[in-house]
């Protein structure tokens, strides 16, 4: 058995593939942008069948990219854009409305609505999560209560719901298996992360029928195998992981006090607790960073909705910079004696605000101020909410302290500049490893490792490698400054 890996890397605006060689290096890539829908303000849909066709399309350039055939390779893993959620039909396999993703709002009234009768606190107890609109399980409950019949299908059987590695995984194994893995169900609103099982409390408080939900599995686990027809022979699906839990993994932060964050459209930085459950005081997830051989590991959870968007945002929106590598080159050119300040509440603030009403605002414009200004801001936007989920972190745990590092990864991340300004708030070390597609590595190394092909995890920590560090070097003085005139803005966009 070859030691070749396809990981399958289902994101929020793209689909990726990536075959991975015996020696855990890329050797094809496939990679393919899909549409997004806006139906309604504040809502967010995909179309399943366009998911399912470029994770397919995707994964077949990746095994011609890397020249190689599907049954030289010894395993699939998967990854995913976590929270967004599909329901279908069992019997064909076609979705009975879009997919409702993690970005969209629409449920914020039904939120309101449980937090009103008291219920956050037992969400919280039993899930880790909060009521917002930004988990599946009151979006599986929009689709019940909309779409005509569809409780009462769902409550047969006839109707089964999942988040995007479900979906996938019904669709590759041709409907023999309707399964996911315990990190993607720790983030449904639905599942007991404390006794490892869907809850039925929960279930009926959103009156979502417990006939339609998958099978929870370890994330390195027997997912079946693709049916022939797809890739040419049937491949194994060993590996399941949402996405930042995968590049929690391909970060190896296996270790307790271990952390990482990734700056994608949004940034989540993810800290390993270990065997230890840590309750938030501040407003942090918990959530399940992984399962393995039945045992859980456990993280918390900051989760920003807006980073490399900012930078979107410059590029697209304001048109000041043509290429998002451009932002950091301009950022350095600013004025250092301007003191501007942009916060990116574009779709509201998530940790530790969960302000779904807050809109994004700039402050501290003078005559002065131009594109490099905002440049800047944009970019120091994300290392100071970057801070606050650090601070919120150290609060509510004593394995966070003044010595953690943040491994970092996502596009963002290839800014030198950035990743400096990141440190200097931070006050902390920011590492950059030489590997950046860690999200597809931890899901290759689930099912790598799972197949036998790859080395356990102490092994695969071993060949993580440095390419950066970026130590802190603004001084105190500076730093507070700055920071007091953050918190002073955020302080006016929340709602
Ligand atoms: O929780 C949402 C997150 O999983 C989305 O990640 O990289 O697809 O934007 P990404």
């Amino acid at each position: 058995m070859t030691g070749f890996i396809l990981a399958i890397d289902q994101g929020t605006t793209s689909s990726r593939a990536i075959v991975f060689d015996d020696a855990m290096k890329v050797a094809g890539v496939g990679q393919k942008e899909f549409s997004q829908h806006f139906p309604a303000s504040g809502w967010v849909e995909h179309d399943p069948e366009e998911i399912w066709s470029s994770v397919v399309s995707t994964a077949r350039s990746a095994l011609g990219n890397a020249g190689r055939k599907a049954a030289e390779i010894a395993a699939i893993g998967i990854t995913n854009q976590r929270e967004t959620v599909v329901i279908w039909e069992r019997d064909s396999g076609k979705a009975i409305y879009n997919a409702i993703v993690w970005q969209d709002r629409r449920t914020a009234p039904l939120c309101a609505r449980l937090r009103k009768q008291g219920l956050e606190p037992k969400f919280a107890r039993k899930t880790g999560l909060l009521l917002d609109p930004y988990f599946s399980g009151t979006k599986i409950a929009w689709i019940l209560d909309k779409i005509k019949g569809a409780r009462r299908r769902a409550e047969k059987g006839e109707l089964l719901a999942g988040t995007i590695d479900s979906f996938l995984i019904w669709r590759l194994t041709s409907g023999k298996l309707h399964a996911t893995d315990a990190t993607n169900a720790s983030r449904t609103l639905l599942y007991n992360i404390i006794k490892n099982r869907w809850d039925d409390e929960l279930l009926s408080i959103l009156r979502v029928p417990r006939a339609m939900l998958p099978e929870v599995k370890d994330c390195a686990d027997d997912y079946g195998q693709t049916d022939p027809k797809l890739f040419g022979a049937p491949i194994k699906i060993l590996g399941v992981a949402g996405d930042q839990q995968a590049a929690t993994i391909g970060q190896a932060c296996f270790e307790p006090g271990m952390m990482k964050s990734t700056y994608g459209t949004g940034c989540f930085a993810l800290l390993n607790t270990g065997a230890d459950l840590v309750r938030s005081k501040n407003r942090l997830l918990t959530i399940i960073a992984y399962r393995l051989g039945g045992e859980t590991t456990y993280a918390l959870e900051g989760s920003i909705f807006v980073a490399g968007a900012a930078v979107q945002w410059l590029r697209d929106g304001l048109k000041i910079i043509g290429k998002a590598e451009h932002s950091g080159e301009l950022a350095s050119k600013a004025d250092p004696t301007q003191d501007v300040y942009l916060v990116p509440a574009f779709v509201g603030l998530g940790a530790p605000h969960w302000d779904a009403e807050a809109r994004g605002a700039i402050f501290g414009l003078t005559r002065n101020s131009g594109p490099a200004e905002f440049a800047r801001a944009a970019l120091e936007s994300v290392a100071y909410q970057t801070r606050d989920l650090l601070d919120a972190m150290k609060k509510d745990w004593k394995g966070a302290t003044s010595r953690t590092v943040l491994r970092v990864d996502g596009g963002m991340v290839a800014s030198d500049w950035t990743m400096q300004r990141l440190a200097d708030i931070l006050d902390a070390p920011v590492d950059r490893p030489t590997i950046l597609e860690t999200t597809a590595l931890g899901a290759a190394w689930l099912a790598g490792s799972r197949a036998g092909v790859w080395p356990q995890a102490k092994d695969f920590a071993a060949q993580w490698a440095l390419e950066r560090r970026f130590e802190p070097a603004m001084d105190k003085a500076e730093r507070t400054r700055k920071l007091k005139g953050w918190h002073k803005a955020v302080g006016k966009v929340i709602s």
